[in-house]
């Protein structure tokens, strides 16, 4: 029987709603952290993506979390994709989430509490009578604020069936209109997900009238097979990140599972609603702004997920691609050529070929972005969409920084000391600064610290090419942490101690603007 959901008003049985959380689990895991502008650009790729519903953050955890749902909601605020806030089952976080989703179209609260023995024993120090209360109290509260609630059984996956249906009833009976049972620690196989939503889905009152939904890491490799298993079982709701990151492996990768349900729709039989040409241009858009290409071998959105190196596999797609390939390339947005123009090319053209990658620039960001692209076709025989795409993305990183690099002039050698020398401008005013180091990038890191004085500790330093060849463009992740926030800067250029600078200035701009939003009056730049 369809069910009526206060979002998505009569849903047909074979729809998946795809519940995007790349901005909350995603973005919890090290490293991965975004910046509120970071964040609104990602939202829009993932509304783009046809993202049914995007979790936008957990607001209780700090204002900045709080403002970027806040913004996020606002975006949506006429149409979009459900915007959604994550709680723990108490007031304080409910009401917080419940404010910050306010401004959407469609908000939906999403509040969760542990049901496992362990996590109830160790972690909640509660008895079950206690949790069981929990639950209907903040559903209740949850539903005061919202029509659509969310709500989840952490750990599920671990929990006591008995349990875990008496929880599930009250979380219904309190109003919640779409049941989350994650496998919040992967250690689930998929039998055992098909065997717990067979059952709630037979033995829960009125679990027909909500929508199920799936939530699975991928501790042991299995988070897309698990999530495929609660879709057969009856889930309709499939929860998962770009590029699979999110708490230590990560989780469930939606390219992966969107993909195999259009792949394998034959055998399941289900659908979404997904845009998927566009997956690999939202991928690759994670990546240039979190500093973390996916490995070669990624499915989909990986370099070689399309590429065939043995002679018989070259031999067998020449002759029809199906013989190897069991999607198109182009289905995931991988184009045939990716060669782009020259040095020849004019503004109207790299404004069309932008558009194509999917950027829409203002003027003064296309002038910016059309001026480096001519400087890197100067500098590169070849420009790749690739090369577009970093030189683009690195460009609006750039926007309304307090720092900017103007110059950098390094000299080393094998027998000379290296020394850089950079000018930056910071909050309009030139500063010029030297430095020596044991290296260019070592000297050029400390001409920066020289030029702008800072307490923050360099603790990754990342350099990937971003196509092949010796005249490639360099893309360099730098992560900073000062007072134990991590923010990670990225850079390209075609000069690797370039891109470093301008990973290193970047990083510096995020913690500005970190310090600014965490204690304004009292934190101003140390220089
Ligand atoms: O993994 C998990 O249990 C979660 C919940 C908060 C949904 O992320
Ligand atoms: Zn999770």
């Amino acid at each position: 029987m369809p069910v009526n959901h206060p979002s998505f008003g009569l849903l047909p049985e074979d729809r998946v709603i795809i519940f995007d959380t790349t901005l909350r689990d995603g973005e919890q895991s090290p490293g991965f952290s975004m910046n509120l502008s970071e964040k609104l650009r990602m939202a829009e790729a993932l509304a783009e993506l046809g993202a049914d519903v995007l979790e936008a953050g957990f607001p209780i955890a700090s204002p900045g979390d709080f403002e970027s749902v806040f913004e996020i909601a606002r975006r949506f605020a006429k149409d979009g994709p459900v915007i959604c806030g994550l709680a723990r089952a108490a007031p304080g976080d409910i009401l917080r989430a419940a404010e910050a989703v306010r401004p959407a179209a469609r908000p939906r609260i999403h509040t969760f509490i542990s049901t496992s023995p362990l996590h109830m024993r160790v972690k909640l120090r509660m008895t079950p009578e206690e949790v069981l209360e929990q639950v209907t109290a903040s559903v209740t509260l949850a539903r005061n604020h919202a029509a659509d609630v969310e709500w989840s059984a952490e750990d599920g996956s671990r929990s006591e069936d008995e349990f875990l249906c008496r929880c599930v009833e009250a979380a219904i009976k309190a109003g919640a209109t779409t049941i989350n049972i994650p496998d919040t620690v992967g250690y689930a196989v998929p039998e055992d997900l098909a065997r717990i939503f067979t059952m709630l889905r037979e033995r829960v009152p009125g679990a027909e009238r909500v929508v199920f939904s799936t939530h699975n890491h991928n501790d042991l490799g299995m988070a897309v097979a698990n999530a495929i298993a609660a879709l057969r079982a009856g889930a309709r709701q499939v929860e998962c990140t770009i590029n699979g990151i999110g708490e230590r492996a990560g989780n469930a990768s939606l390219e992966e599972v969107v993909m195999a349900l259009r792949t394998r729709h034959d055998s399941i039989g289900l659908v979404h609603g997904i845009n998927t040409p566009r997956i690999l241009k939202t991928s690759r858009l994670l990546s240039a702004i979190t500093g973390f290409d996916v490995q070669p071998n990624k499915a989909i959105v990986g370099r070689n997920a399309f590429a065939h190196e043995s002679g018989i596999h070259q031999d067998g797609v020449l002759k029809d691609a199906k013989t190897y390939e069991i999607m198109t390339p182009e289905s995931v947005g991988w184009s045939k050529s990716s060669l782009v123009m020259g040095k020849h090319s004019g503004r109207a053209a790299f404004r069309d070929k932008l558009r194509s990658l999917g950027y829409e620039l203002g003027d003064n960001a296309l002038n910016d972005a059309f001026r480096r692209f001519k400087e890197l076709a100067d500098r590169k025989k070849v420009v790749f969409d690739e090369d577009i795409v970093a030189l683009v993305d690195d460009e609006m990183a750039r926007a309304n920084e307090r720092i900017a690099l103007l110059d950098l002039t390094v000299a080393t050698g094998m027998h000379t000391k290296p020394t850089a020398t950079v000018v930056l401008e910071v909050d309009g005013a030139r500063r010029e600064a030297s430095a020596s180091g044991d290296g260019a990038v070592d000297a050029t890191f400390a001409a920066l610290r020289e030029a702008f004085p800072h307490n923050a500790m360099l603790k990754l330093y990342a350099v990937q090419a971003v196509t092949d060849g010796s005249d490639a463009q360099a893309r360099v992740t730098v992560r900073l942490e000062e007072e134990g926030k991590l923010v990670d800067g990225q850079g390209a250029d075609t000069d690797t101690i370039v891109a470093s600078a301008r990973a290193y200035v970047h990083a510096v701009n995020k913690l500005l603007a970190k310090r600014l939003r965490t204690a304004p009056p009292a934190l101003a730049a140390t220089a």
